[in-house]
């Protein structure tokens, strides 16, 4: 969570400008006086910001999730509370915000497996309808997975798209993930029906450049 070593806007500011990597690089931003900086960072793109959660940010994700563009490819809004708390994280998830110009556009969250035999990390992400389609989430999930393989330390990273969502699946293929297969009948959607999965993997050479 922010903390009393200034607002994470003006810490990206910052710490982007103190960076020696060109202006339009993806840059994990994170201090070490924050206590939750390792888990909770901000990653400053080009058109997004990730950052952690602030007072008021679950109310505007409860109100996306809530958009039948999203809806339709994820479960009932949970409740406010729910999100606030998956704002402040644990010890194997981390739900961050999305932020375009200034405003809340999305979530995208990460799971980590932390068996040391199996380790590795999961990627989910929603945007609000008018920040869908203008590569937003391409740079999002982008900036989330160089964290995790950088900052966290992780070598692989899976994400399972409900297989007809195609935007979806362009988008993290954008990324490089690739296709493992599909889990069939997977996950329950809206109308209450099975449908099938498709699981996606990206190993840390994978990885694409922006
Ligand atoms: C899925 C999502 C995160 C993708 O983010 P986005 O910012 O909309 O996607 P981008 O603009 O970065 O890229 C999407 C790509 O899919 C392509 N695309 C869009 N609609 C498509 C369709 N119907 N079929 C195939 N490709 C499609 C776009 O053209 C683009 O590829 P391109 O840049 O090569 O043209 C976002 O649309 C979203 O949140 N959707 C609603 C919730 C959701 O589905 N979440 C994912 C659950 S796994």
């Amino acid at each position: 969570m922010p903390s009393a070593s200034g607002t994470p806007a003006s810490r990206a500011h910052h710490a982007a400008r103190a960076s020696s990597l060109p202006a339009d690089s993806v840059v994990p931003v994170t201090t070490p006086d924050d206590d939750q900086a390792g888990s909770h960072p901000i990653l400053v793109g080009r058109k997004v910001t990730l950052r952690p959660g602030r007072p008021g940010d679950a109310r505007k994700l409860r109100a996306i999730l809530a958009e039948p563009s999203v809806s339709r490819w994820w479960a009932e809004p949970d409740p406010v509370e729910v999100i606030e708390e998956e704002l402040r994280g644990d010890d194997s998830a981390v739900l961050l915000v999305v932020e375009i110009d200034g405003k809340v556009a999305g979530g995208i969250q990460y799971h980590e497996e932390n068996d040391p035999m199996y380790r590795q990390a999961g990627i989910d992400i929603y945007l609000g309808g008018r920040f869908q389609g203008r590569g937003a989430g391409t740079e999002a999930v982008r900036l989330l997975a160089r964290f995790l393989f950088e900052q966290r330390g992780h070598h692989r990273i899976t994400i399972d798209p409900a297989a007809a969502n195609e935007p979806a699946i362009r988008c993290y293929a954008k990324v490089g993930f690739r296709p493992v297969g599909v889990m069939r009948q997977y996950e329950r959607g809206p109308d209450g029906t099975f449908h099938d999965g498709l699981l996606m993997d990206l190993l840390r050479d994978e990885l694409t450049r922006a």
